[in-house]
């Protein structure tokens, strides 16, 4: 099946929590092209959520690839379990890992995907030396924790310059946004480059559903990067 020029990757940060294996089944026949997982651990941000139990749990349920965005102050200690989960992307921040070349090395040793993310305020220059490790950058759009959070506007920059990045290295590298992303916020980081948009509130509190949801947001990103 070919991939889409926009990959809708939905959080289910704002799903309950007690019906998550029918959520991420609503999800894939939706036409989520993968789930993102927001693992937080209360002390890399003042948030505490998905373990990989809970992963594993729902792992059987569906095809679509699981991405684990890793907001955790100790990634090293925490990724094999997350992969073990049955996680194929597995995206670390930049801030958090003290040696991030040998981590990411680690995570494509596991067999997975390794990706990096890159919070507001880190220039996209810290991330210069590892673009040949990665398979996907993560640009937040907010300051992780949280979701249901404004779009923050001036990524827009960082955004376009990760782009360039990507084609100076040759590689082929997912440029993925997360936080805030709806339809009217979504065109603006697809016309600079994201071909991975993750939506949580955008696609959870739609009250026409998950499947218009995750379309108006894809077809949005499409048309500005027509
Ligand atoms: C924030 C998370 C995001 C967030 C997205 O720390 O990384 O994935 O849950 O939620 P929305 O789309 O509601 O901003
Ligand atoms: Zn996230």
């Amino acid at each position: 099946m070919s991939v889409p020029d926009v990959q809708i990757a939905p959080s289910v940060l704002p799903a309950d929590f007690s019906r998550l294996g029918e959520t991420v089944e609503e999800l894939e026949q939706a036409g989520a092209d993968r789930i993102h997982w927001d693992v937080m651990d209360g002390v890399f941000v003042p948030n505490l959520t998905i373990g990989p139990d809970v992963i594993h749990s729902c792992r059987p349920r569906i095809e679509i690839p699981f991405e684990a965005h890793l907001m955790v102050i100790d990634a090293d200690e925490l990724v094999p379990r997350y992969v073990e989960a049955g996680c194929d992307l597995i995206l670390v921040h930049q801030e958090a890992c003290v040696h991030l070349h040998r981590t990411l090395q680690n995570i494509r040793d596991l067999g997975v995907s390794p990706g990096v993310v890159l919070n507001p305020a880190t220039p996209a220059s810290t991330i210069e030396h590892v673009m040949d490790l990665v398979d996907q950058v993560l640009v937040m759009t907010v300051n992780p924790g949280f979701g249901g959070q404004a779009y923050i506007e001036t990524m827009e920059h960082k955004i376009r310059q990760v782009a360039e990045m990507i084609a100076t290295s040759g590689r082929d590298i997912d440029l993925e946004v997360d936080g805030g992303l709806a339809v009217p916020t979504v065109a603006a980081p697809a016309e600079a480059g994201a071909n991975v948009v993750v939506a949580g509130s955008a696609v959870f509190k739609d009250p026409d559903g998950f499947h218009h949801a995750i379309s108006a947001i894809r077809d949005a990103a499409l048309a500005a990067r027509a």
